[in-house]
């Protein structure tokens, strides 16, 4: 009896100190993983969330919180002046960074009720005026549900639709909280809930191209915007309107060379193999049978409903979705903007390749600063997945500058830039305020857009020189 015991703890005790240092290992890789890239942490001193506590409870305390008419301030950011930050007040702007920038706090007591959820998103006393078209909204997102409910708030406008694809690996209290959304929203669709998405950009094609599946249907937008989790939006809803009808139907994506290593060896990439076109008759068969040149960008595109149906209905991008997603990092930046380039394949709304070395502005949808490998590039000194987290101090310049959305603001990382974002799109929107000028010639002599306006003209010849300047951030200093 007793040997039949010992023999027994002779065999699982080892088995154990393996799996737990196993767990030990991983656990220690993920982590230094993480610090090696100097991300950003969102955890807070204890000495920071004291002083953050302050301020909510002094404003919680304050009877005349919540009665003002106009923009509401959540509680941690109710005492930043966005007007003194918006006029350039450095000495003032100083006292908002640092050590005394605002995170939000979760608020673990929202109401969730339809009732509730309405009325923080169109509350009955805000007015909405006609839109010459709705705009469609396409998210992808994974976390943070106040600050995507606050982004849903500044760009809701009843002629607006919006498609959320909620990663499978969120919390279930993240996807119940979106799910809601649908339930209680009727311009608002929440797709089943069956993919892993995540951020070296597995499955975001399919997620965005579901949302775009669900969108059509609905008839009255004439272009879509695909988000990730953090863009936050910087323009009005009739601001975005205007700069679409200045666009004129063509999409506005980003690119670049293709990125070296990106994509897997080995596959197909033209177009026959990849059974891109729907109909390959009428198609010429050296089109069908050279490769797709490839380029990279971005995700974040505007793509007029033409492209959308187009990308729905003309073709099938199944094959090369999922060729792409083999990549290991960012396999999701090549399909629109290789889509866009390949002029030949007849998207709508498409660019050209034909100006390999042009510099001038290529896309207006989205802003965003990479650190390059040094953090002094990022104003606010921070980085995440090399990508600068923007903040307050940059409000001024992101207010005047001509981009539709800004990749990232992190809520957990400063709140008060998204905030005051929030309160200038109100004041734009609903107090009619003109703090700034929407450039029309700007836009109207992006490249892309010259080219799509006149490119079927025998006559037009294609000029690639740029001399904009205008889309630069440091010329907003
Ligand atoms: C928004 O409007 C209010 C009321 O006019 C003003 O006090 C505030 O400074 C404005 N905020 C911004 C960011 O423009
Ligand atoms: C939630 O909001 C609704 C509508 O405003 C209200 O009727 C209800 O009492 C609220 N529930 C809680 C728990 O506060
Ligand atoms: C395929 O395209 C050809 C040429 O454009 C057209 O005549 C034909 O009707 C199309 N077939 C289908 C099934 O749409
Ligand atoms: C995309 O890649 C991820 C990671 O390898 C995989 O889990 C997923 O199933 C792929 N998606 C598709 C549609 O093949």
């Amino acid at each position: 009896m007793q040997n039949r015991k010992f023999y027994w703890k002779l065999f699982v005790i080892p088995i154990f100190l393996l799996v737990v240092c196993g767990i030990a290992y991983v656990s220690f890789f993920k982590f230094n993983e993480a610090r090696s890239m100097h991300d950003f942490d969102p955890g807070i001193s204890d000495k920071r969330k004291v002083s953050i506590y302050e301020h909510m409870i002094d404003t919680l305390r304050n009877e005349n919180y919540g009665s003002s008419v106009g923009y509401r301030k959540r509680a941690e950011t109710n005492h930043i002046q966005c007007g003194r930050v918006l006029s350039g007040d450095t000495e003032y702007i100083n006292t908002l960074v640092g050590e005394n920038r605002m995170p939000l706090i979760e608020n673990r007591r929202l109401n969730m009720s339809c009732p509730a959820i309405q009325d923080r998103i169109h509350p009955k006393n805000r007015d909405f005026k006609l839109l010459d078209s709705g705009i469609a909204f396409a998210r992808v997102v994974f976390t943070d549900y106040e600050f995507i409910e606050k982004q849903l708030e500044m760009s809701w406008h009843p002629q607006n639709v919006f498609c959320f694809a909620v990663d499978k690996k969120s919390p279930d209290e993240f996807i119940s909280k979106i799910q809601k959304l649908d339930e209680c929203l009727e311009n608002v669709i929440v797709l089943p809930v069956v993919e892993n998405y995540d951020s070296a950009g597995h499955n975001m094609n399919v997620g965005h191209k579901r949302c775009m599946e669900a969108l059509l249907p609905k008839t009255d937008w004439s272009y879509i915007l695909l988000l990730q989790n953090h863009d936050v939006i910087i323009k009005s809803v009739y601001e975005i309107s205007r700069i679409y009808s200045f666009l004129g139907g063509v999409n506005d994506v980003h690119f670049g060379k293709e990125i070296d290593g990106r994509r897997v060896p080995g596959l197909k990439w033209d177009p026959k193999s990849m059974h891109l076109f729907r109909n390959e008759s009428g198609i010429d068969e050296k089109i069908l049978n050279e490769p797709m040149r490839v380029y990279s960008g971005a995700v974040q595109v505007s793509m007029s409903r033409a492209a959308v149906k187009w990308l729905i209905e003309d073709v099938d991008v199944s094959i090369a979705i999922d060729q792409f997603n083999r990549t290991k990092y960012a396999g999701d930046e090549q399909l629109i903007p290789s889509l866009h380039l390949n002029y030949e394949y007849g998207m709508p709304g498409h660019f050209t390749d034909q100006c390999p070395d042009y510099d001038g502005p290529k896309q207006i949808t989205r802003f965003v600063q990479w650190a390059r490998g040094n953090i002094n590039n990022c104003p606010t000194k921070t980085v995440r997945h090399g990508f600068c987290l923007i903040g307050i101090e940059q409000f001024q310049a992101l207010s005047r500058m001509p981009f539709i959305t800004v990749n990232k603001m992190v809520p957990s990382f400063d709140y008060s830039i998204i905030e005051c974002t929030s309160e200038l799109l109100y004041n734009r929107t609903f107090l009619g305020q003109l703090d700034h000028e929407l450039y029309e010639s700007f836009y109207k002599e992006l490249l892309h857009v010259k080219y799509h306006e006149h490119h079927k003209d025998p006559m037009y010849k294609l000029d690639c020189r740029s001399n904009q300047n205008s889309w630069k951030y440091e010329y907003y200093l």
